[in-house]
């Protein structure tokens, strides 16, 4: 059986460096087909985490929201309008799914202004997903970026790749809210899904999407081969994200989390539940997205000089990963010490 390893197994090696400023640092991504962010990140299609004000916010950072399908195509449509009447010239991204109304939705999405679409289903490696990406193909060209996902093999992008996806996510049931694995046992470590994707000779780009905790865990997984990263948690608790900011007596400040396949989303969007693979949570309240992105964006500027990269591609070239033992893990953790001897 195959040792597979994800974030915490491993710690990048400090590497010489040259460079004297961060501002050095160029974090662009150029994920093909049109679709070029400043900021490698992308916040996920979920209904808790992206409508018009979260886009708008990663928009004006240069990183790229995608409004969720959770809802009927006017609505989608209203908030990709919104988010590109605000915020000048932008990227933003409508997700559609692989059966329905998703020829149409994508219509709708592109005439509101969406520059990129995003095929979002579970299990990407499929054959609906087949479908969908040959027959938006068949009325798109490759006028558009189209992302697709998600998978967790190279025989899977590479698929996706060549039925016509520019860009897929990658990681099965590794992120926060996730109950996959323990529903179905299928998935695949997070790092280990964007090492084994990155080595597809396809021209496809990489997202690594799910399970990344810190910005830490972001240049790990560029460094690994992503060409952008994807967040659900660490922006369900901005102020932007969809819902309302629960106060309780104790003090603690939250806003709903949940997954799209836990039982309170089905039900919510489809009125009634099949297989449970999302667990529905809270995060704690985080204030401003801005401020949110400008701390993700610095952690990842900061990994990039600690590599002595001044690019992504640079990055992936010098990074040298070492594995940590469960004793270096817990160093890696903060861990202040109180006197016990
Ligand atoms: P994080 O860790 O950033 O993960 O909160 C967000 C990603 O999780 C995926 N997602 C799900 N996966 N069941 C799953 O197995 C679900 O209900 C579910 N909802 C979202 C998705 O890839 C998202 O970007």
């Amino acid at each position: 059986m195959r040792k597979t390893i994800s974030y915490d197994d491993v710690l990048l090696s400090p590497q010489y460096s040259d460079i004297e400023s961060r501002s050095e640092i160029d974090i662009s991504t150029d994920l093909g087909d049109g679709l070029i962010l400043q900021t490698p990140i992308f916040s996920s299609p979920m209904d808790t985490v992206t409508t018009a004000p979260m886009a708008v916010e990663l928009a004006k950072r240069g990183a790229a929201g995608i409004v969720h399908r959770y809802n009927s195509i006017e609505e989608q449509a209203r908030h990709i309008a919104i988010a590109t009447d605000n915020a000048g010239e932008i990227n933003i991204g409508a997700a559609v799914g692989v059966t329905g109304d998703y020829t149409d939705r994508t219509i709708a999405a592109t005439e509101a202004g969406a520059t990129f679409i995003c095929i979002d289903v579970a299990h990407g490696h499929h054959i609906l997903m087949k479908a969908a990406l040959q027959q938006l193909r068949t009325m798109f060209d490759y006028d558009i970026h189209i992302m697709a996902g998600n998978v967790a093999t190279l025989e899977a992008i590479n698929d996706l790749s060549d039925w016509g996806a520019s860009s897929v996510r990658c990681n099965i049931g590794g992120g926060s809210i996730c109950s996959t694995r323990i529903q179905t046992g299928h998935g695949l470590p997070g790092l280990q899904t964007i090492l084994d994707c990155a080595q597809t000779d396809r021209d496809v780009a990489i997202i690594a999407d799910g399970g990344l905790r810190n910005s830490g865990d972001m240049v790990k997984a560029l460094a690994a081969g992503a060409d952008a990263v994807m967040c659900g948690s660490l922006l369900a608790g901005a102020a932007e994200a969809p819902g309302e900011i629960f106060r309780e007596a104790n003090g603690s400040v939250w806003k709903s989390y949940r997954g799209m396949a836990s039982k309170e989303a089905q039900t919510d969007w489809r009125g009634k539940y099949s297989s449970l693979e999302g667990i529905a949570s809270r995060v704690p309240y985080g204030g401003k997205a801005a401020v949110i992105l400008e701390d993700i964006e610095r952690g990842i500027r900061s990994g990039l000089s600690y590599s002595g990269a001044r690019s992504i591609e640079e990055l992936q070239s010098k990074a040298t990963f070492i594995e940590q033992t469960p004793s270096s893990l817990s160093e890696s953790q903060t861990h202040i010490t109180t006197r016990k001897w």
